[in-house]
């Protein structure tokens, strides 16, 4: 696993020992500590099936991914986007998972060793940090996506900058994230509340509008009666 440490408060000496104990002390302050924690659950508690997986499903579709084609995964987490992702870029395609959180990672080095995902690398890195692209490669992606990760990340702007910045002009970035239930659904906003507090989800960025102001032809589709938002559109050209 590659390592980016930026702004990472303190660098693991034995990568090697990621995801055991001794990286808990690592990263366990602010919103990223309940990853850290919490990675191992993550799966189960994360209501990934009766909720969840429809966005996933829906940013990567809206990505209209080819075989071959290499995929930023940005606050990849456990790698819950990987399957999806392997089915559209195929063997010849390249996934890179990208997370903070070390103890998060592990969990997706798990998931890639099972499937034996040799197209798979992951990247300890704040997306947050704007040294992002210097690791990743500026244009060098076809496609990004952000899954419930952009609302968790600490500096969201720069990450969605840096996300623009590594894809290709003309290749396609989407944003997964979440909002209040709406209309008869509003009764479940509590609920939906609990769940956004639980994750660290600071409710108020809205960051599926970045989306719609920064990229071309935009496509949005809101699922689970608004609860969660997909916004995915196309790099314009640089000038
Ligand atoms: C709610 S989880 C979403 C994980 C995954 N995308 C998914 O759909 O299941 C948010 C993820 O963002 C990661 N994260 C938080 N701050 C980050 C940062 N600055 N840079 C990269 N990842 C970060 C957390 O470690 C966590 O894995």
């Amino acid at each position: 696993m590659h390592r980016l440490v930026a702004r990472f408060p303190r660098p693991d000496p034995d990568p090697g020992r990621q995801g055991r104990s001794s990286l808990v002390g690592a990263d366990v302050s602010g919103r990223l500590g309940r990853y850290t924690i919490g990675a191992r659950c993550y799966d189960v508690v994360s209501g990934e099936w009766p909720v969840y997986r429809a966005g996933r499903r829906a940013g990567v579709e809206m990505l209209g991914l080819h075989p071959g084609d290499r995929v930023l995964d940005l606050g990849c987490g456990t790698g819950l986007n990987f399957a999806l992702l392997e089915a559209a870029v195929g063997p010849t395609g390249t996934i890179v998972g990208v997370d903070l959180s070390a103890a998060m990672l592990a969990q997706a080095d798990a998931r890639k060793q099972r499937h034996g995902w040799a197209n798979v690398s992951l990247v300890q890195a704040d997306a947050g940090s704007g040294d992002l692209t210097g690791v990743l490669g500026a244009g060098s992606a076809d496609a990004a996506l952000f899954t419930y990760a952009l609302s968790v990340i600490d500096d969201g702007v720069a990450a969605w900058l840096s996300a623009l910045a590594a894809t290709r002009a003309g290749g396609r970035v989407a944003v997964v994230d979440l909002a209040l239930p709406a209309g008869g659904w509003a009764v479940l906003a509590p609920l939906a509340r609990i769940a956004c507090f639980t994750g660290g989800v600071d409710l108020d960025r809205e960051p599926w509008r970045w989306v719609v102001r920064d990229t071309r032809d935009v496509e949005q589709r809101m699922l689970r009666a608004g609860h969660i938002q997909v916004a995915a559109g196309t790099v314009p050209a640089r000038t």
